[in-house]
């Protein structure tokens, strides 16, 4: 018998599913009776800026980055409503986890949604024309409702970036985790292994953190260059550490 490979994937309910009360509804259509998937994390988060553009690294540069990011942050959608700003994010976990979770979305485009796919979840997205601080009109803004991993290597990328070790069950654990040996501080993207004044500390020795977050850490504190930023490493602890104007 063939045994069947289990995925990971991370999957956001965005803050244009919140406003709209979309939130049951859509765990619903990921529930384990319609795609044979277990959730193995979740956490509500306030997504700060650094969280936002570490999260899109990838759209940097795009004439919807702006929007984007302040979508995600739910600034665009909760503009005088701080407290409600927020995200759900989730990992949910099975054999074809990505493809079942991207098919039940649908395509990015809340129109093309309801044309080629009626009934996926963006289908109940919508898109909002973004203009300039002249007022002209530059291209659209995308509100889609969710975010679902694209593949194996960005969903574990987002899973680490969203998600430290302990937040998942260690049987639903699939990324390798050690025991952290010595203090971690965080100031203005450079870390340091003694508290400087206004640095956080993030880890410390007896802490279950990603391997791969230990290495680049280490790779950092030695001046080296590592596969990913301070940032990528730090922005998951920071998650609800504070306000954000
Ligand atoms: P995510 O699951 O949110 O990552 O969406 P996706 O994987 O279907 O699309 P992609 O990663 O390419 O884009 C990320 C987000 O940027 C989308 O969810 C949209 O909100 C926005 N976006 C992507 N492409 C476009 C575009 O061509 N125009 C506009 N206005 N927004 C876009
Ligand atoms: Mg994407």
């Amino acid at each position: 018998m063939v045994k069947e490979v289990r995925e990971n994937t991370l999957v956001l309910i965005k803050p244009d599913a919140l406003k709209n009360s979309l939130t049951g509804y859509i765990l619903s259509m990921l529930s384990e009776f319609h795609t044979g998937l277990h959730f193995a994390g979740t956490k509500i988060v306030s997504v700060s800026t650094l969280l936002a553009e570490e999260h899109y690294e990838e759209h940097r540069g795009k004439f919807f980055y702006p929007s984007l990011i302040e979508y995600i942050t739910g600034r665009l959608h909760y503009p005088d409503e701080p407290w409600k700003r927020r995200v759900i994010a989730f990992v949910y976990q099975g054999p074809g986890a990505i493809k079942k979770i991207r098919d039940i979305a649908g395509p990015t485009n809340a129109h093309d949604a309801r044309v080629q796919k009626p009934g996926c979840i963006r289908a109940l997205g919508t898109v909002v024309p973004v203009k300039d601080d002249t007022g002209k009109f530059i291209g659209d803004r995308v509100d889609n409702l969710i975010h679902a991993s694209a593949n194996a290597t960005d969903a574990e990328r987002e899973i680490k970036l969203w998600f430290s070790p302990t937040d998942i069950p260690p049987y639903m654990r699939d990324y390798t985790a050690e025991v952290c040996d010595r203090h971690y501080y965080y100031k203005d993207a450079i870390i340091s292994p003694t508290h400087v004044p206004g640095s956080i500390g993030f880890l410390a020795p007896g802490d279950l953190a990603w391997k791969s977050d230990l290495e680049a850490l280490q790779l950092h504190l030695k001046g080296k260059k590592a596969p990913c930023s301070v940032n990528t490493v730090a922005a998951k602890y920071l998650i609800n550490m504070k306000n954000e104007d």
